[in-house]
């Protein structure tokens, strides 16, 4: 065999610059487009930190009002496409159906093959308007409730919410909710974001690349650990039982979701923030039980085996108080990622170079066919 270094997993490759966030797991920190995200998640709508991803700088008050504007007309479900999502199986994974969403909505475009940077821009609003749309009306079909409609009077955050669950949420559920959108939103070059370019660096539309993106968020590994966090809480059930489910989780040598990282080892930058929301919220519930169940599972972990939380363990505890279903959890992921990722593309449009690396071949040497 050949004798080369395999970067397996491209752990610690850099294979591109970007200048949309910097991770930085020495000083913990995240910044995006140099603004450190506590800063932003305690400021900002998830509007403007949108704006700020794609545009590079915090948009002038003329430059929101005319996206808000945009944003509140995009966000209707639209006909066909609630038709093609009706005839999809309720038993299947919302991600499914997310991904498929994206797929319909590339194929309505008449400017999907249009690969500029104004088109792709708008794209990606249209995308950012219409996905709270088909989260909140896959679940509600789920749940056989018919679809609400969007309220031009509500925010962003209030109005996904609205159209969830047919009521107006609480002001400590809006604020968790909108925090959660805007740490979301973006993590430089992470398994989803990498696979929307590689798929862009191909000159692939924009559609394309989010739907590639969505199947790599779903896996548990990835976005899918939100929803894992919520069935380990399940089977943990209170907070007594933490220790004996943890000896026996870990003598089974089974990951622990919603823990570690591939980039921080000393902590999740955005935790601390994700989890002051949470726990504002908690308190709103007046669930102290799951708090503790919460506390106790991560002090045990940590003081186990030295893994941190990530931002899914206090994310998934935050939608089930806000009443969303578990499968639900990853495609709220999907809402607000795709800002990031839709970035990303028209980053990598903007300097292309095709994604391809090489493989290091260890099969059988050349042979004739019997
Ligand atoms: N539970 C138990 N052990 C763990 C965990 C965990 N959550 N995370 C890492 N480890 C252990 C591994 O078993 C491995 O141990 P070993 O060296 O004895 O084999 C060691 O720590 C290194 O782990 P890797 O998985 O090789 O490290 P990597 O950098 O590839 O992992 C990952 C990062 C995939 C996120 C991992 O920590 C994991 O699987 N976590 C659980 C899933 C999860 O929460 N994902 C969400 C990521 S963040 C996000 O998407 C917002």
């Amino acid at each position: 065999m050949e004798e080369k270094e395999i970067y397996k997993g491209l752990a610690g490759v850099p294979v591109d610059y970007t200048a949309i966030s910097k991770v930085n797991p020495e000083t913990n920190s995240l910044l995006y487009r140099g603004y450190p995200v506590q800063d932003l998640a305690a400021k900002l709508s998830f509007e403007e930190v949108a704006l700020l991803l794609w545009n590079g700088e915090l948009p002038t008050e003329a430059e929101l009002a005319e996206f808000v504007a945009e944003e509140r007309a995009g966000r209707a479900l639209d006909a066909t496409l609630k038709g093609i999502i009706d005839t999809l199986p309720t038993d299947g994974h919302p991600m499914d159906v997310v991904r498929t969403a994206v797929s319909v909505i590339g194929a309505q475009d008449p400017e999907t093959e249009t690969n500029t940077p104004e088109s792709n821009l708008a794209k990606s609003k249209r995308l950012f308007a219409a996905l709270p749309a088909v989260v909140a009306y896959d679940q509600r079909r789920r749940r056989g409730q018919d679809v609400v409609a969007p309220r031009d009077d509500l925010d962003y955050s209030q109005n996904f919410l609205w159209m969830a669950f047919g009521e107006e949420a609480a002001p400590e559920v809006v604020d968790a909710f909108r925090v959660s959108m805007v740490l979301y939103a973006e993590h430089s070059f992470n398994a989803s974001t990498f696979t929307a370019r590689v798929i862009a660096s191909t000159t692939s539309d924009l559609y394309s690349a989010v739907t590639g993106a969505i199947g790599a968020l779903k896996g548990a590994l990835h976005g899918g650990a939100n929803e894992a966090v919520m069935h380990t809480f399940a089977e943990i059930g209170t907070a007594e039982n933490v220790k004996p489910w943890l000896d026996d989780a870990l003598a089974n040598k089974k990951k622990i979701m919603g823990f570690g990282h591939r980039v921080y080892k000393h902590g999740d930058s955005r935790v601390p923030t994700m989890q002051a929301a949470m726990e504002r919220m908690i308190a709103y519930y007046d669930r102290q039980d799951m708090l503790d169940l919460y506390r106790t599972l991560a002090a045990e972990f940590v003081e186990r085996k030295g893994i941190h939380p990530n931002l899914d363990y206090p994310a998934g505890p935050t939608y089930h108080l806000m009443g969303f279903d578990t499968p639900t959890f990853t495609p709220l992921f999907v809402a607000s990622r795709v800002t990031g990722w839709t970035a990303h593309i028209m980053e990598q449009n903007a300097s292309n170079a095709l994604i391809r690396p090489l493989s290091v071949y260890n099969g059988p040497d050349q042979r004739e066919l019997p």
